[in-house]
């Protein structure tokens, strides 16, 4: 019993093993690196395509974009062009240094505006050439203008200070003609 199962035993591992070599071989191996190939080929065509479509539709957005901003652009120059001169002036020297809201909210009468942008110019260092200057005052006078109670409290004052020096100067020449009409009459020391 013994005797005839070891050549059967034998011969079934044999078997196995070349049944095993057959199926893990060179064989194997090799029509398969031959499907890769191919394989590999298509896939890599398709990627290209891919890649291709891609680039193609980062340049179309490219170009969308950049015609955009130009028509954005174009549009900015023509509200400019729309607007009056004084507002892009007020805007663009002003707006250095204030807030649109804080130069929209302040009201002037027509002297009001000239000391304050005179003040800008001179007291903080506001470099506004003269004659746009002229024009920033002419166009904030005429739409922001003061209500009638700041009128009279800005002429008032002006006026005030204008008749400042007139009143001194009279003073002065009042103390001196009286000065002189007394010197006569004061005792001698
Ligand atoms: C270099 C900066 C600068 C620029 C440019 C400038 N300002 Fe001024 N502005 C100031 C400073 C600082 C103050 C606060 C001190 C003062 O009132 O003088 C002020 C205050 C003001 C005020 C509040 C006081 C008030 O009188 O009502 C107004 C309004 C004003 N500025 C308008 C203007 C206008 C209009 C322009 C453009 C013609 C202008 N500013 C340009 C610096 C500037």
């Amino acid at each position: 019993m013994r005797s005839r199962t070891l050549p059967i035993g034998l011969a079934a591992c044999l078997t196995s093993t070349v049944l095993h070599a057959e199926l893990s071989g060179d064989d194997y191996l090799g029509g398969g690196t031959i499907q890769d190939a191919t394989e590999r080929a298509r896939v890599q065509a398709v990627i290209d395509a891919e890649r291709q479509r891609e680039a193609e539709r980062a340049e179309t957005l490219a170009r969308e974009r950049a015609q955009e901003e130009a028509r954005r652009e174009a549009e900015r120059a023509a509200e400019a062009a729309r607007r009056p001169q004084g507002e892009v002036l007020t805007e663009t020297y002003c707006g250095a240094c204030h807030a649109p809201e804080m130069l929209q909210s302040a009201r002037h009468t027509g002297l009001g505006w000239t000391l304050t942008i005179a003040r800008m110019r001179w007291l903080n260092g506001a470099r506004i050439p003269p004659e746009d200057a002229g024009r920033i005052r002419a166009h904030l006078a005429r739409t922001q203008p003061a209500d009638p109670a700041r009128a009279i409290v800005e002429y008032g004052l002006a006026g005030l200070s204008a008749l400042l020096p007139v009143a001194w100067a009279l003073r002065r020449w009042s103390r001196r003609s009286s000065a002189t009409d007394r010197s006569p009459r004061e005792p001698d020391t």
